[in-house]
C-alpha cells in the first residue's frame, strides 16, 4: 500500500473519473505519492478510492494531501440564523450530508440534502472564493439509488457552438446563494422574488483552471426563477443562453455516475466539473462526510478579439 509500484489507475472510460487502487489513507503517504495523486486528479477530474476505513481525523488528513481545508459556507448560514444543524461531525471541517431528522430517522426533507434529487452544481460556487475540491466519504449508503453523477466542464466548454461562445466569453453570471442543492432556502435567507433581489458572487462563465490552464464552463448553480442571470445582456437573452448552457453542460456524453458503497472516498475538482445526486428511497439512511479544499477566485478567460 501507498507505494508507486502498488498503484493502479483505472479510468471509468466515460468523460471523466478514475478509480485509484493501492492507497490506504489511514496510513502515511510519501511525498512522491502525494504529487502523483495531484497529477491524477488534474488528469481525471474525479478520483475514487474504495474500501477506506477512516476516522474523522484520517479523513481530514486525506483531504490535506491535496490542499488546505476550507470550512463549508453553508455552516455560516446556520450559525447566523441560530439554527442548529441536525447532525454535525466532531470537527467543523467536516460537513455531514445526510437525510435524517433530529431523531435520527430517515426522511425526505431535512436541513441537510434530504433524500430527493440534488440539482447540478459546483460546491460553494455561491461564495467569492469557491473551494477547488471536495472529498466525500460514504459512511451509510442505501441499498439502491442516490448515485452521484459528475459532468466534465472542459468538454462542455470545448463543444460549445461559436455563436454562444461569442456571447459568454469574458462575461460573468451571478451564483444565487439563496437555495441549496435540494432547492431548500438556506436558514435565515429570503428567496428572491425578482432578478434584482438575487444575491451572490459574479463569477466568469468561462474560467481558466489554475493548474491545467485549460478553459472550463463554470455555471455553478441555477435555481427556480428568479435565480442565476448573465451580466451585461438583456434578461431575456440571459435566460435563453442559460437554458442552452445548462442543457449542454449536463449532456450524457460528458457524464459519469458513481454508485456508492460504504467506505468509498470520492475526490473531485469543482473548477472543471459539476455534480448531481439522484433521489433515493427516503426509508433508508444515507450519511456521508464532506470536506472542502481552499481554492482561489475563478480566473476569467478573456473576451475574444473582435
Ligand atoms: C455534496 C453533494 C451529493 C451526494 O456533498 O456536495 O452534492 O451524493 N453531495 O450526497
Ligand atoms: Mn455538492
Amino acid at each position: 500500500m501507498n507505494q508507486l509500484k502498488d498503484l493502479e489507475i483505472i479510468p471509468t472510460r466515460k468523460a471523466l473519473g478514475a478509480e485509484v487502487k493501492g492507497i490506504d489513507f489511514s496510513l502515511p503517504l510519501p511525498e512522491n505519492i502525494r504529487s502523483f495523486l495531484v497529477e491524477q486528479w488534474s488528469k481525471h477530474l474525479v478520483l475514487l478510492f474504495r474500501n477506506q476505513e477512516l476516522t474523522q481525523e484520517q479523513h481530514i488528513n486525506a483531504t490535506k494531501v491535496f490542499g488546505e481545508i476550507q470550512i463549508s459556507a453553508a455552516k455560516a448560514y446556520h450559525t447566523a440564523a441560530r439554527e442548529k444543524e441536525v447532525m454535525t461531525a466532531d470537527y467543523p471541517e467536516i460537513s455531514v450530508v445526510h437525510n435524517l431528522d433530529k431523531n435520527g430517522n430517515p426522511v425526505m426533507n431535512n436541513n441537510s440534502l434530504g433524500s430527493g434529487e440534488v440539482y447540478w452544481h459546483s460546491d460553494n460556487s455561491y461564495i467569492e472564493t469557491p473551494p477547488s475540491g471536495s472529498m466525500l466519504y460514504a459512511r451509510i449508503i442505501p441499498p439502491h439509488g442516490g448515485n452521484t453523477c459528475f459532468s466534465n466542464q472542459y468538454l462542455a466548454y470545448e463543444t460549445l457552438p461559436n455563436n454562444i461562445l461569442k456571447v459568454i466569453e469574458g462575461k460573468t453570471a451571478i451564483h444565487d446563494s439563496s437555495r441549496d442543492g435540494a432547492n431548500v432556502a438556506r436558514p435565515g435567507v429570503k428567496v428572491p422574488t425578482n432578478i434584482s433581489e438575487v444575491l451572490g458572487p459574479h463569477h466568469p462563465i468561462v474560467q481558466i483552471h489554475p493548474l491545467t490552464r485549460k478553459k472550463a464552463l463554470y455555471l455553478g448553480r441555477r435555481r427556480k426563477y428568479p435565480s442565476q442571470y448573465i451580466d451585461g445582456i438583456t434578461e431575456e437573452e440571459s435566460t435563453q443562453i442559460l437554458d442552452f448552457l445548462w442543457n449542454h453542460a449536463t449532456k450524457q456524453e460528458f457524464v459519469w455516475c458513481h454508485n456508492w458503497k460504504v467506505g468509498d472516498l470520492l475526490f473531485w475538482d469543482n473548477r472543471c466539473t459539476m455534480h448531481y445526486r439522484a433521489a433515493h428511497d427516503k426509508h433508508y439512511k444515507r450519511v456521508l462526510h464532506r470536506i472542502l479544499i481552499k481554492g482561489e477566485k475563478p480566473i476569467p478567460s478573456n473576451k475574444p478579439k473582435a
